[in-house]
């Protein structure tokens, strides 16, 4: 697709525009990624034991959990509304994030909500083999993706990849699937989780150890968990979070009021009762990009 620059009020521009992620902004996070320890063997990570060598040799895909968040600890102004938080700088380390990983991972409701390329943009990253795999966490098959969604758009360009969407067992709309497979995706059922029930409603939730051997299974090595608030909060569960080897989080000067989508992981209690914090960071360091502020570490064990 040709874009000129009175374009890029276009999303399908917008989605495609080349950005610069600079050198010395890249070693503020090298020691946070899964690759760069195996490529760089010269390289001192600012940490004692680098992160991103921890999981050579597992079999389960390295886990990067990466989102832009208010002061207020929300991600969005309301369920389903789009809201930028990321300044221009922040955004391009995105870009950059997902030339690292082999896939990206969001909810459902976020594939609704933003209708998002899931595409790298980085000027020095061209070509499929850079592009990560949208994998797309939708038991209930809610997601009404059509031929018109950014994403199947840019994977018609060459500019990404079509998803991969995780369902429960569920009968498949036929004329979806022919759409997605014509694309490049697929549908993967994974009909092992939990059932858990809420205000009468009940849902199907997979445990992250099976989303991940799911994705090891499609020769996946790498992930990053984008969003939303529900499925962040899904993989902070004891359980769960220990699965994740590094946290990238965007901070952005504003707060966005109540009644936003909120990363807030379930409340734990110590044997008395009383709560006690549910997730703590480790091995941290803080990068201002622009306006923001990039907080990386690990999950605290
Ligand atoms: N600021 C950022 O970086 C950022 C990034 C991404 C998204 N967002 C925003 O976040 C909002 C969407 O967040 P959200 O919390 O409403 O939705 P979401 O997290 O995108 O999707 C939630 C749904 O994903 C499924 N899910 C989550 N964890 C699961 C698990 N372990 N197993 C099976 N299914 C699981 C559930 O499907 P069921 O409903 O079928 O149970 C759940 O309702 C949007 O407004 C979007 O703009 C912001």
């Amino acid at each position: 697709m040709n874009c000129a620059a009175q374009d890029l009020t276009n999303p399908l521009c917008m989605a495609t525009s080349r950005i610069h992620f600079p050198d010395e902004d890249v070693l503020k996070l090298k020691a946070y990624l899964p690759s760069f320890r195996s490529q760089d063997s010269d390289f001192e990570a600012p940490l004692s034991t680098p992160i991103a060598s921890r999981r050579d040799g597992a079999s389960r895909p390295f886990v990067t959990l990466t989102f832009a968040t208010s002061l207020d600890s929300a991600l969005s102004l309301a369920p389903g509304v789009k809201t930028i938080l990321s300044g221009s700088q922040s955004k391009s380390m995105t870009h950059f994030l997902r030339s690292q990983h082999d896939a990206i991972c969001i909810g459902h409701a976020t594939a609704t909500a933003d209708d998002p390329g899931l595409n790298c943009r980085l000027d020095n990253a061209m070509g499929l083999e850079h592009q990560p795999r949208p994998v797309i966490i939708d038991p209930g098959l809610k997601w009404n993706f059509e031929e018109s969604s950014k994403v199947l758009q840019l994977a018609r360009e060459g500019l990404g990849r079509a998803p991969f969407i995780i369902t429960n067992d569920v009968p498949l709309n036929e004329n979806q699937k022919r759409l997605l497979e014509a694309h490049g995706g697929k549908y993967i059922c994974l009909s092992r989780g939990i059932l858990t029930s809420n205000e009468g409603e009940t849902y199907h939730h997979f445990k992250w150890a099976d989303i991940l051997d799911c994705l090891a299974e499609e020769g996946l090595r790498s992930v990053m968990i984008e969003g939303g608030g529900r499925l962040i909060n899904s993989i902070l569960e004891p359980g769960n979070n220990e699965l994740v080897d590094s946290v990238i989080v965007t901070i952005a000067p504003t707060w966005l009021g109540q009644g936003g989508v909120v990363v807030s992981p379930p409340r734990r209690t110590n044997s008395h009762g009383q709560p006690i914090p549910a997730v703590r960071m480790t091995r941290v360091s803080w990068h201002p990009f622009g306006e923001d502020i990039v907080l990386c570490g690990a999950i605290q064990r």
